[in-house]
């Protein structure tokens, strides 16, 4: 029996191209596992109405790791307008498969290494290497939502809002309500997560991002607790940022940042920016961590036009199966990928059309591949 057991989630469009190509890295570094397929996306929604298949969640329930590519999605209407017609009308409603992982299993850290590679035509600077932790779980994406305003929510905060709140005596669709939920233990656990992963990586600082100034109590709560975990690190600093200061910041300095973590939303934003910063979407990757199961996957989408063409760049899944390596303990074949892609990258001989080459997807994996049988 192979020592690891992992769910392989292609998904829709590009993000099959970029697995096969994952795979073949990983074949080449020899990692002793079982890949086993699990369905998910959108031809699942059309013609089960399930984008995330109950058998998918048991199998991720009996896995060490998953890989996933990407998937199409649509909003709600459009998503029951290509439901099979046997399915339509039926009252089934789309939600995001991977935001349903993430709660299911509780996957509460985001994790995202952005880290500028010598060589790649796209760096915006050469000096960026910074990890990024992004709540996972909560936050304004916790789906506490009202649109209409309910009577009795309405009722509730017309009593304890100021006379001068801008939503007074409106009509129930002429406004609406999106929740930030931060709690202490998902603030807590993030944080801690971000300062344990600097202590075991040799980083020196810790940069807690925030709205503490305006958005007082969720962001003052977060911050609060960031101040708990940081006294417990005595050897690494803490400092902090307002996020859109951050924003500023890491486009004239980056250099100067190491470990980052944020709340869900401000997380997500300052995650774009750098990922843009050290060569975009085919490089972007990321891992969706909890204590049982860790989801990894290219951060971009199934980008439709390029489906099944084998162009697009495989890199950030690549580094995607890089983490999931580090993940699993096998930190000798993680460390021996990422020369291999840093190579290929410094080479510059094997590129995707996004760094103005015309190799394909699989010639990428396979230049890797050969650099990591030397
Ligand atoms: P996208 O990320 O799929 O693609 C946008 C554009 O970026 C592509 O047309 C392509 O030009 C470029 N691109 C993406 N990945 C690339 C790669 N590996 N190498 C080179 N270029 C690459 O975003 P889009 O078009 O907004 O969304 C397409 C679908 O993907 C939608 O249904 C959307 O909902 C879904 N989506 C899924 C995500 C996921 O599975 N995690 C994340 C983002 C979007
Ligand atoms: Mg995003």
């Amino acid at each position: 029996m192979a020592q690891y057991r992992i769910a392989w989630l292609p998904g829709d469009g590009i993000g099959k191209d970029v697995m096969d190509a994952a795979r073949i890295v990983l074949d080449g570094i020899r990692l002793d596992a079982e890949y086993v397929h699990g369905d998910i996306g959108w031809d699942f929604w059309c013609r089960e109405g399930d984008a995330l298949p109950e058998r998918t969640i048991e199998l991720l329930k009996r896995v060490h790791a998953a890989m996933f590519g990407a998937i199409t999605s649509k909003p709600v209407r459009a998503a029951e307008a290509e439901l099979v017609p046997a399915l339509r009308g039926t009252g089934l409603v789309y939600r995001s498969p991977i935001v349903r992982m993430r709660q299911m299993f509780d996957l509460y850290v985001c994790l995202r290494p952005c880290r500028a590679y010598a060589g790649n035509p796209l760096n915006f600077s050469d000096a960026i290497d910074l990890v990024i932790f992004r709540e996972n779980t909560e936050d304004l994406y916790a789906g506490v939502e009202f649109s209409p305003v309910p009577a009795d929510l309405a009722a509730a905060l017309a009593k304890i809002s100021k006379p001068f709140a801008p939503f007074k005596d409106l009509a129930p669709d002429a406004y609406a309500i999106s929740c930030k939920v931060n709690t202490r233990k998902g603030s807590e656990r993030i944080v801690r997560a971000a300062f344990e992963y600097a202590a075991q990586h040799g980083r020196k600082k810790v940069t807690v991002v925030h709205k503490a100034n305006v958005v007082r109590a969720t962001d003052g709560l977060f911050l609060e607790e960031a101040r708990k975990v940081a006294a417990g690190f005595p050897g690494i600093a803490m400092d902090d940022a307002n996020v859109d200061a951050i924003c500023m910041w890491l486009l004239k300095n980056p250099m100067n940042y190491e470990v980052l973590v944020a709340p869900n939303l401000y997380g997500d934003i300052i995650s774009d920016l750098v990922a843009q910063m050290v060569g975009g979407l085919g490089f972007g990757c990321s891992g969706n961590i909890g204590e049982k199961l860790a989801v990894f996957e290219p951060s971009h989408g199934s980008a439709p036009k390029y489906a099944g063409q084998y162009k697009v760049n495989p890199i950030a899944t690549i580094l995607a199966a890089k983490m999931m390596l580090d993940w699993l303990g096998e930190e000798a074949k993680a460390a021996r990928l990422e020369q291999a892609v840093a190579a290929v990258i410094r080479a510059g001989k094997v590129r995707t059309y996004d760094m103005g080459g015309t190799s394909t997807t699989l010639e990428v994996a396979e230049a890797v591949a050969r650099e990591i049988k030397g």
